[in-house]
């Protein structure tokens, strides 16, 4: 696959996994290319949690769907008829769960980019997780980008100590399909936008949401 055909078939999955192995070298491969990513002043600050065990991912499950909850109380309408039929995980039917971590103590105090946008970092570790997306797509597995979680439960549940944020719970594997309509339009949650809405020339020109 070319890497237009990559960045086309990529889909947040949560349905279509099938619990099936991974090779040891596929996942080496996908986790190589998330730690080839550019990062500000080659800080590296990301980490990679492999969890495989079910009583962990059994208790994330829970929390997961205890935010969840509290997300969708706050919904009504049409709103809440739409996400109840939204399934925003796939926790316990992936192969494995990859969370990722972000350092802000990596190669500090003098990170060389970092000065003025302390969130270059977090930036970062975010283009970590698109190559592990990408790399994934490409060797047929889905992933799942879980974030219905509160940053201390997760730190907890993993011994990630204080000064570490995790950034992301990827749920990854072998999947049935990736559908080619995002989840969320497919059930009329939000639709992806015309291209020429985002695009502005030499100035911004603000737009409605
Ligand atoms: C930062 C981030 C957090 C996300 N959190 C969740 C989540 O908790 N549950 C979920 O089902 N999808 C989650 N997603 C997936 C998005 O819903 C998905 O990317 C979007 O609907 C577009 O669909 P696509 O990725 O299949 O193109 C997340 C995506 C990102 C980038």
């Amino acid at each position: 696959m070319d890497v237009y055909e990559v960045i086309g078939r990529r889909r947040d999955v949560r349905a279509e996994f099938t619990g099936a192995g991974i090779d040891d070298d596929v996942l080496q491969r996908v986790l190589s290319a998330a730690h080839a990513a550019p990062s500000v002043g080659m800080s590296q600050p990301w980490d990679f949690v492999l969890v495989r065990d079910p009583g962990t991912r059994a208790e994330f499950h829970r929390h997961v769907h205890t935010e969840r909850a509290r997300f969708a109380a706050g919904l009504t309408g049409e709103r809440a008829t739409t996400f109840d039929r939204i399934k925003i995980d796939g926790i316990l039917e992936s192969t494995l769960s990859v969370v990722v971590t972000y350092d802000p103590e990596r190669g500090s105090p003098a990170v060389l980019g970092r000065h003025a946008i302390a969130d270059a970092g977090l930036y970062s570790v975010c283009l970590a997780i698109q190559n592990l997306w990408l790399a994934a797509t490409a060797e047929g597995l889905g992933v799942g980008w879980v974030s219905f979680y509160r940053e201390e439960y997760l730190r907890d549940l993993l011994g990630i100590p204080a000064h570490i944020r995790p950034v992301a719970w990827l749920c990854l594997g072998p999947v049935e399909r990736l559908h080619e309509v995002p989840d969320l339009e497919r059930h009329g949650w939000r639709s992806r936008m015309p291209l020429e809405q985002v695009v502005h020339h030499e100035r911004y020109t603000p737009r409605d949401a």
